[in-house]
């Protein structure tokens, strides 16, 4: 933890108050370092400062974004009641710096302790996706004895008909959020990371589908992860998304 403070530092002790872990103090008319290794690097001090006097491990307020618009209440309403599951997806990939724009974003979603140890792995192609398909199809029908049956009926479907995508939907891409080494909460920062995207995307006008699919094969089929190049036992979640081509005139009531 290194906290610098500047001359502008008018000790409101507005930090103290909104640091999580008590790391700060004021001391001598300035903020100061109360308890170093409690520190996550939240940067709410940085943040809450009024007079942007502080830099915590080397972001100052020169590093921070000026606070924009957000959408009025009604319209993050509507958009939690009127996001759907996409499953009929538009032709064409989404370009890669589209895509790289969302995932910066994306970074922003809380974790655990601020461990921020989230990797985005994405599928970035249809043909990527096909090929993903293919190859966990294989595998689990070399499992078939020992599958579960909610994967038995995909894999039977897969099998009479090469084109059928139970698990994917045709989605041009699929995004897997995986906690990497040091997460405190892997399981829980992954499926909030898409939560988080199924929002962001839905927000930005395109399709998500959450592909529990993809988590329940390698719960059954742990070597199925080694398709994705994830070491076995990584906590992750996945979302397929892409351009939907679908289109709801009604928001039916959860019932
Ligand atoms: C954790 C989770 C896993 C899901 N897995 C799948 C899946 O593998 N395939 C699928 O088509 N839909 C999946 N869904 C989508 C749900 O079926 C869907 O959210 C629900 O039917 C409500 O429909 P809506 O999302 O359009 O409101 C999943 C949803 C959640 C929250």
């Amino acid at each position: 933890m290194n906290l610098e403070v500047s001359e502008k530092c008018i000790a409101c002790g507005a930090c103290v108050r909104d640091c999580p872990t008590g790391a700060l103090t004021v001391e001598n008319g300035r903020a100061a370092v109360r308890k170093s290794d409690v520190c996550i690097n939240c940067l709410h001090c940085v943040a809450v400062c009024p007079v942007g006097a502080l830099a915590m491990n080397g972001v100052g307020a020169a590093d921070c974004a000026v606070p924009q618009a957000l959408p009025k209440p009604e319209e993050v309403k509507n958009l939690i009641r009127q996001r759907r599951s996409i499953r009929q997806f538009a032709a064409g990939d989404i370009p890669k710096a589209e895509i790289d724009d969302l995932l910066s974003v994306l970074a922003a979603a809380p974790t655990g302790c601020n461990a921020q140890t989230n990797g985005f792995l994405v599928i970035d192609s249809k043909e990527k996706m096909v090929a993903l398909k293919t190859a966990l199809v294989a595998l689990l029908k070399e499992k078939f004895a020992s599958l579960p049956e909610f994967l038995r009926g995909p894999v039977i479907a897969c099998t009479k008909n090469p084109e059928a995508d139970p698990f994917f939907r045709h989605a041009p891409h699929l995004l897997v959020v995986h906690a990497k080494e040091g997460a405190v909460t892997p399981t829980e920062d992954c499926v909030a990371a898409c939560a988080y995207f199924d929002i962001l995307m839905q927000g930005c006008g395109y399709g998500t589908t959450w592909c529990g699919f993809l988590k329940m094969i390698v719960d059954a089929v742990p070597e199925a992860i080694d398709l994705l190049g994830l070491p076995r036992g990584t906590a992750f979640y996945a979302m397929m998304f892409g351009r939907p081509d679908v289109v709801y005139p009604r928001v039916p009531p959860r019932v």
